[in-house]
């Protein structure tokens, strides 16, 4: 193959409340090597307002970015010298946070005199799989985390088919919404799983919004206001209350989850003999009840079920320096010029569909 190799990428990622730098390395072997990954949370900064601020989280990346980069290097044992390529994510995320993450890998990428590498972020989750799994393309990814929420059909490198996406929450920020209106602690997600294993999921009767339709859209704020209005008809909530609605909650999730995601699977199957594979990504998919179900669909269909370990399904570094490598040995690199982008839609890297 034509690239250098070994090839070692450091990343950053910094477009929400982590703090990330991670260095990769690749071969010729079909996955790549973590050489090391440091993911700096915010949790502290946040927790006390239920939520992520943006400003607090900009300065807090301002803050320990550098002394983060350095612990990433050091760990990797490898000066900037030794890199081959500087990539940090691009967007979309808080915009904030995004323009700290960039100037650093260009101040980096401009010293050491190495290619500089913007990324979009949800690429990096569509294709850090490829790490750790020899996964080829084209696969189906089911991308659910605090800030997406999106069925993608992986083509090829920078070739991304958004199949079904949410038309109001993400998924991972209907878990949180919710659980802040159960009383349960931030993030609300691990907290609301905890909660629901000690709940009986057929108490509350919960709405599956969009299920039975064609396409694969997903919808969740209909699911959050009927919580709300379950609770409100309860004097005063007791844990027992609170655990069957969490039940409730999840199982209703995981309803619609299937149901979309079987539609998915049906329009993969229509595109001829494909790669029998269905990835899962996203801080979502660490929750056991979703996985177990989403692993039983995947039999059902006759496609492995792939999940990347937890450290790199939640946001982190190694997928932006991965997919940075992915990128760089491919012959690609970004201008220094390149602005953040707060938005950034994933089919949108793809080249245009010539229109018949
Ligand atoms: O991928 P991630 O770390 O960050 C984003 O890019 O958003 O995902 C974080 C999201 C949060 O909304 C969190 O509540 C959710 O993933 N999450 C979970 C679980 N663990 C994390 N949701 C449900 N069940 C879990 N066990
Ligand atoms: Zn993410």
């Amino acid at each position: 193959m034509g690239y250098k190799a070994p090839m070692i990428v450091l990343g950053i990622e910094t477009s929400c409340d982590e703090t990330a730098a991670a260095v990769v390395e690749a071969d010729h072997a079909p996955v790549g090597r973590l050489r090391s990954n440091v993911v700096r949370a915010q949790l502290a900064t946040h927790t006390r307002f239920g939520g992520v601020v943006p400003e607090l989280a900009a300065r807090a990346h301002v803050e320990v970015i550098d002394a983060v980069v350095m612990r990433a290097m050091d760990e990797a044992r490898l000066s900037f010298g030794d890199l081959d390529g500087v990539a940090a994510t691009g967007g979309p995320g808080l915009i904030g946070g995004v323009i700290v993450g960039v100037t650093t890998a260009k101040a980096i990428a401009l010293a050491a005199d190495k290619p500089f590498l913007a990324i979009n972020h949800l690429e990096a989750h569509a294709l850090t799989v490829r790490l750790v799994e020899p996964v080829e393309f084209p696969f189906l990814l089911l991308l659910v985390s605090g800030g997406h929420c999106q069925i993608l059909l992986v083509e090829g490198l920078g070739r991304y088919r958004v199949l079904g996406t949410t038309i109001d929450d993400a998924i991972g920020e209907a878990f949180d919404k919710t659980a802040k209106m159960l009383g349960l602690p931030y993030p609300g997600g691990p907290a609301l799983e905890r909660a629901a294993r000690d709940g009986d999921m057929a108490r509350f009767r919960l709405p599956r919004p969009m299920t039975g339709r064609p396409g694969c859209d997903f919808s969740f704020s209909g699911l959050k206001t009927a919580v709300r209005r379950a609770i409100e008809t309860l004097e005063s909530p007791s844990d027992q209350d609170i655990a069957d609605l969490c039940a409730g909650f999840q199982d209703a999730v995981g309803a619609v989850l299937v149901d979309r995601l079987a539609n998915a699977i049906a329009a993969y199957r229509a595109l001829g003999p494909v790669v029998p594979v269905l990835v899962v990504a996203g801080g979502v998919a660490a929750n056991q009840a979703l996985r177990a179900r989403l692993q039983a669909l995947a039999a059902r269909n006759g496609l492995d079920f792939v999940a990347p370990p937890l450290a790199l399904c939640t946001d982190n570094a190694a997928m932006i320096a991965w997919a940075g490598l992915e990128r760089l040995r491919a012959g690609q690199s970004d201008d220094l010029a390149f602005k953040p982008l707060p938005r950034w839609p994933l089919d949108s890297l793809a080249p245009p569909v010539a229109s018949a």
